[in-house]
């Protein structure tokens, strides 16, 4: 179920750890589509916002059951796009790195390094009947947000009054554990400002579905050993405190994206 069906969504939004519903959406219908990669996370939800048209998927599951490697990236996708999404707002709860991205910082990335393995990363493979699916080999990954709905996010924001910080680079992690004082050494040696979960494989598959897409990070912690106490250790409330914390300008932002008009295709 590749090809849409459904009228066209204003925007998609996947929400991660600690946001996994739209409160403004009104009017909201639940669709639970199943796509040739299988099941996603959830229902989809989609509602409206300020009169357009938008879709919610909570990346883990309502209820948080999914964990990041477990996650059917490929299935939220493709039941994104199936219901008419043509561009994607990913939200990622990351812990930061380098200075710039304290706790409750929210911060739009514009490159990423994947760390992550034994994921189902492409749409491209040879299916059961041999042929290959997918329609692309090599897609273009260096700019791995799309700049135009970055740029969007952005000026959004600056409308909105709502801070965020432009630019870094997001490693994606493995997990489900959090990450060494050494790995987070090395990842900021290799240029990572930024560490999550669940970055990729969504981006690069988005880029393959032909998605657009932007991630919308939100600071909850300092990575392992990056924030001023050295020794500090990393809580799950302490994670979840400071999403709900910063993530209260996230719709603001969003509005402020639709009331700019429609994106570009
Ligand atoms: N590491 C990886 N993923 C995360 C973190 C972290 O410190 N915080 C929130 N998601």
């Amino acid at each position: 179920m590749s090809t849409p069906t459904h009228p066209p969504l204003a925007l998609a939004v996947i929400g991660g750890t600690g946001l996994y519903r739209l409160a403004e959406l009104q009017d909201v219908e639940s669709h639970q589509p199943v796509t040739r990669y299988g099941a996603p996370s959830g229902p989809i939800r989609i509602g409206t916002l300020d009169g357009h048209r938008v879709a919610f998927l909570a990346r883990h599951g309502e209820g948080h059951s999914v964990p990041p490697h477990q996650i059917n990236y490929r299935a939220n996708l493709a039941a994104l796009q199936a219901l008419g999404a043509s561009h994607v707002l990913a939200l990622n709860t990351v812990g930061g790195i380098t200075e710039r991205f304290g706790p409750r910082v929210l911060g739009c990335p514009d490159q990423l390094i994947d760390y992550t393995w034994g994921r189902v990363s492409t749409i491209c493979e040879v299916e059961a009947d041999g042929r290959l699916g997918g329609e692309v080999l090599h897609v273009d990954f260096g700019d791995p947000y799309t700049p135009s709905l970055r740029a969007r996010v952005l000026e959004a924001a600056a409308d909105a009054g709502v801070a965020l910080v432009d630019g870094g680079c997001y490693g994606a992690t493995q997990g489900p554990r959090l990450e060494t004082r050494a790995e987070i050494a090395r990842m900021r040696r290799d240029g990572c400002d930024l560490v999550g979960m669940t970055g990729m494989p969504e981006a690069g598959l988005a880029r393959e579905l032909g998605l657009h897409y932007a991630c919308l990070a939100i600071v909850a912690n300092w990575a392992a050993g990056a924030g001023p106490d050295p020794d500090e250790v990393i809580t799950l409330q302490d994670v979840l405190d400071n999403v709900a914390a910063a993530s209260s300008g996230v719709p603001a932002v969003l509005r402020s994206m639709l009331a700019r008009g429609p994106l570009q295709p």
